[in-house]
């Protein structure tokens, strides 16, 4: 087990999973994927988390991004969970749930913190890209849910940035002006961003959202 950094190949797995076994880079294909852990079935916080996430499925869908969730319980007790959630959060959760009782994809992601807790997972995400590079990471305690509206932000501003020559600046959304990168000379911004741009210092130039 080694740490993952961003710019980093996402580590290879063949798991079982509630959708039947997988291996991850073909699975994932020409996608973008996001791998996330919860600590364990049966709780209330991820209940919430992964009903969160099937509601936003679509909007998963629209961004050619494929969901995994891993947890380290096995299929029997991930199928009765499953329709628990279903239940509760009213949705038909379509991703697949790792079964990860060896914990093989934990190890392999560094997904259990042992100061933390030393069985259960931490929250962990994985953007990766379909360079299958990881994109981003974010690691949450047990007691904290994860935002999964902020992580479609995430990944709105990895697809735009992977493509254009600009960042998305603080508590940027879709649509929102962009800043242009240091690297780009204001000559070559003009033709770079048709719809112009605005210096507010020689630093810091914004763009309208280029794809838009
Ligand atoms: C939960 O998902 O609710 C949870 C899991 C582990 C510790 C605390 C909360």
């Amino acid at each position: 087990m080694k740490t993952i950094r961003l710019g980093d190949e996402a580590p290879n797995f063949t798991a079982q999973t509630t959708v039947g076994e997988i291996d991850f880079h073909q699975w994932l294909g020409d996608s973008w994927g996001v791998l996330f852990s919860h600590p364990a079935d049966y709780t209330p916080v991820c209940t919430t988390e992964l009903g969160a996430t099937s509601k936003l499925q679509s909007e998963f869908e629209k961004r050619n991004v494929k969901v995994l969730a891993v947890s380290v319980d096995d299929l029997d007790s991930h199928h009765g969970w499953i329709k628990d959630i279903n239940e509760t959060q009213n949705t038909n959760v379509q991703f697949p749930l790792i079964a990860d009782e060896d914990r093989n994809v934990a190890t392999l992601y560094d997904m259990i913190h042992p100061n933390a807790d030393n069985k259960m997972t931490v929250r962990s995400v994985f953007v990766i890209g379909p360079d299958k590079k990881v994109k981003l990471t974010l690691t949450y305690p047990a007691s904290t849910g994860r935002n999964f509206d902020e992580i479609l932000r995430v990944i709105d501003s990895l697809q735009l940035t992977a493509y254009h020559k600009v960042a998305t600046p603080v508590n940027w959304n879709q649509g929102d002006d962009c800043v242009i990168l240091p690297s780009i000379t204001n000559e070559m911004a003009a033709t770079e961003f048709p719809k112009g741009f605005t210096e507010v210092k020689p630093y810091l130039r914004m763009t309208p959202q280029p794809n838009r």
